[in-house]
């Protein structure tokens, strides 16, 4: 199985358009929006996630280029682990190639109905919230019920999934968790013989927002670093790395003590367009 990844920030990327602070202002790498890209035969690709960088992601990475014919696309549809718009917000990108099928949980779904009514003028995308990648062995597990900011259901979740993902010819498995709340009751079992485990490294700190003047962070859902560091200890198995990294997170600057700190750990911060074979 390869794996791309297309954007390793959260939403905004890094830098973030309205964002002056220490990091974004720093010259770091530039980070898209988190988004992988998956194949088990390295023709066929599926988009874990679709994030509003989509375009130049796919433009960016050779293996997902169109062709050889004139409208063909190696991408052949997308999961969702959420509804957060810098998780969909691409599948608008991509309504020139009206019809691809688009998996999410059904909560997910009914969250997403306004893009998807949109998204249905511009050729009816296959929307279903089963989940098959042929040639890779798909399980899901419910992870947060953190919703999104414009959905106003009460549908209770879950708002968030983690997906495993084995390549039964190789043995190996992908575990994508990029929005956890907390360590989900299971999630010790789901990474369990994992090779790469990509996780939520949206923050290091539970009190990085106030730098920036809020949100509030808490109410965002997502464990910081400081905490799944311990627990990544406890599981030296998989290779750890984390992604949809915030522009406040410190670890982002390679020179800092956090991003010291994750590495003694083994766990990485790899940039945008990093490709494992598992
Ligand atoms: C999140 O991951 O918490 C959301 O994507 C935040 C947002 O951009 O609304
Ligand atoms: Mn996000
Ligand atoms: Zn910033």
């Amino acid at each position: 199985m390869r794996v791309v990844l297309l954007g390793t920030a959260a939403g905004g990327g890094c830098p973030q358009w309205n964002c002056a602070c220490a990091l974004c202002t720093a010259g770091l790498e530039p980070r898209t929006q988190d988004c992988v890209a998956v194949s088990a035969d390295g023709a066929g690709w599926y988009l874990l996630n679709c994030s509003p960088d989509i375009r130049g992601q796919i433009l960016g990475t050779p293996a997902l280029r169109a062709g050889p014919g004139p409208r063909e696309t190696p991408v052949r549809g997308v999961l969702l682990t959420d509804a957060e718009l810098d998780h969909s917000l691409g599948l608008l990108m991509l309504r020139e190639g009206g019809g691809l099928p688009v998996s999410a949980p059904e909560t997910v779904l009914n969250g997403l109905s306004p893009l998807r009514a949109i998204l249905d003028g511009y050729g009816s995308s296959a929307w279903t919230s089963t989940f098959d990648v042929p040639g890779l062995r798909v399980s899901v597990l419910p992870v947060s019920d953190k919703k999104p900011k414009y959905v106003s259901s009460t549908q209770d979740g879950p708002w968030v999934v983690a997906y495993r993902i084995e390549d039964p010819a190789t043995g190996g498995v992908l575990v994508y968790a990029p929005c956890l709340k907390s360590w989900p009751p299971g999630f010790d079992a789901f990474v369990a013989d994992a090779n790469l485990v990509l996780l939520d490294g949206t923050f290091y700190a539970p009190d990085e927002m106030a730098g920036v003047g809020g949100p509030d962070q808490l109410a965002m859902g997502h464990l910081p670093i400081t905490t799944s560091l311990a627990r990544i200890t406890a599981h030296p198995g998989p290779r750890w790395a984390f992604t949809h990294v915030n522009n406040t997170n410190p670890a982002l600057d390679p020179a800092s003590p956090e991003h010291a700190a994750v590495r003694a750990s083994g766990a990485s911060l790899p940039p945008d367009g990093t490709e494992y074979t598992l």
